[in-house]
């Protein structure tokens, strides 16, 4: 599900980095939802879920610098996807995952997985070039 792949790459290296974290963060999301004995892991989902919201805060607002920094033209756009995103899963009631367990947690890792993806190929790639041309690596 979460599975970092060279097509990714930014070419900057802190930023691979954190982006790496991220699917490892998801993934440890995804295990313990896919766990199927019956034992309630209410505490474990949300702990997990506020320690990715918590790292990709993280990461945006890392990101946002950096590109402020180096006069990015589009950082506006970016941080509304970025603010968006934080939004909508912070939105989610706890006490929805607390219910349905299984079936939330896991329309929820497939948004969360879909979105970090198809933000990192289609967003983030926009500033690979423009970065790199700025000497960041
Ligand atoms: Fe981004
Ligand atoms: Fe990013």
């Amino acid at each position: 599900m979460f599975k970092w792949k060279e097509e990714f790459s930014v070419n900057i290296k802190s930023i691979d980095e954190q982006h790496k974290e991220l699917f490892k963060i998801g993934n440890s999301l995804y295990e313990i939802v896919s766990i199927k004995d019956g034992v309630d892991r209410y505490d474990e989902i949300v702990e997990i879920l506020h320690k990715l919201m918590d790292y990709a805060e993280y990461h945006f607002d890392f990101e946002e610098k950096l590109l402020e920094e180096n006069g990015f033209p589009y950082l506006k756009q970016h941080r509304r996807q970025h603010d968006s995103f934080i939004q909508k899963v912070r939105s989610i009631d706890e006490r929805d995952i607390d219910e349905k367990q299984k079936t939330i947690g896991m329309d929820l890792i497939i948004f969360i997985a879909n979105w970090i993806e198809s933000h990192i190929l289609k967003t983030d790639m926009e500033y690979k070039e423009y970065m790199n041309d700025k000497g960041v690596y």
